[in-house]
């Protein structure tokens, strides 16, 4: 497919939800239809292209949703699109209405699927990376991941005032199966005294060290900030753990769970969702298509779907002195 003529877009969101897929559905389909063409959602994800749920956009359909969270396309992670009958069915539910392209808002699973797509069928993909956990290399930013991380910086506040009052020690586990992002940003900005995140080994002995060192030393608000995808596991075995080690610790467990999913968008998160969704629809019209489109050093950053699929972002080696010291 040239991209002159590209005429039908269809935008749908996949995987987790997240803060800002709303106003990125927003920008897709207002920007496509400035352009004149025309803008057709899909629900559910990919379950609705196999599904046949897929309906015309107007500018109208996406009024008074920026503000929103969740997504007004739903979203879903649909199994039997991972297999060729599924896309076939998927890419004749397209065809009949002439889509000729499609723009995908989700994570790498849902890159995976679009990469699969676009190799057998003429259809060009955008993935614009949509997801709270910011595990996907080439974009400083993923949409949803600066609400998230503020929803859990909200509720661990919250929760030192309670443990500061009863000189408990907390164990709060945020999401992330398989990144410590939301853990390692609202850790240290909470001022956690230890962060436990899946990409780096977690040394419980080191833990019990560090808890019973600032116990001696009357340290009384402590806070261990753990990703539910640490490999030693969720905060309920790191605080059964510390119970045994440390009988002597008031020790409470809060797992704050799908609440740092929803909620209003911040500022950050229309923003960036707002420039990724109008950019979906100029990379189509210029022809680079198969890529996820991102933001690095506040410039536009085209990945390849394949690549975006594959990569994790590093977390620098800078952070763990930051928590170790200012923790101290
Ligand atoms: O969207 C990413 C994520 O929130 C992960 O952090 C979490 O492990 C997972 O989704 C939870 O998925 P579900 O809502 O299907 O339980």
């Amino acid at each position: 497919m040239s991209a002159s003529k590209i005429k039908k877009i269809a935008v749908l969101t996949s995987g987790g939800d997240s803060p800002g897929m709303n106003a990125a559905i927003r920008a897709v389909a207002r920007t496509g239809i400035y352009h004149g063409m025309e803008v057709w959602g899909v629900m559910r994800g990919y379950s609705g292209m196999i599904d046949d749920d897929i309906f015309k956009m107007d500018s109208r359909t996406v009024a008074n949703i920026i503000q929103r969270g969740g997504t007004i396309l739903k979203t879903a992670r649909s199994k039997e699109f991972f297999e060729p009958e599924g896309r076939k069915k998927a890419y004749a539910n397209l065809k009949k209405r002439g889509i000729d392209s499609l723009v995908i808002i989700g994570g790498d699973g849902s890159f995976k699927g679009a990469q699969k797509f676009s190799n057998e069928f003429d259809i060009p993909c955008i993935g614009l990376p949509g997801t709270i956990d910011k595990d996907i290399a080439g974009s400083d930013f993923t949409i949803g991941f600066d609400t998230a991380v503020n929803t859990a910086v909200e509720a661990i506040d919250k929760i030192r005032d309670t443990a500061d009052a009863h000189d408990r020690l907390f164990i709060v586990e945020v999401m992330g199966r398989d990144a410590g992002y939301i853990a390692l940003h609202s850790g240290i900005a909470t001022g956690a005294e230890n962060i436990l995140i899946p990409e780096t080994k977690t040394d419980i002995e080191e833990l019990v060290a560090n808890l019973t060192e600032k116990e001696r030393r009357k340290k009384l608000v402590n806070l261990v900030v753990v990703a539910e995808g640490d490999e030693f596991g969720g905060a309920n075995e790191i605080a059964r753990i510390i119970k045994e080690r440390l009988p002597q610790a008031d020790t409470r467990v809060c797992i704050l769970g799908h609440i740092q999913r929803g909620g209003s968008p911040t500022c950050l998160d229309r923003l960036i969702a707002s420039r990724m969704g109008y950019h979906a629809v100029e990379c189509l019209m210029t022809g680079k298509t198969n890529v996820m489109v991102g933001v690095v050093n506040n410039k536009m950053h085209y990945t390849p779907l394949d690549k975006a699929v594959k990569a994790k972002q590093k977390i620098s080696e800078d952070w763990f002195k930051i928590v170790k010291i200012l923790a101290s």
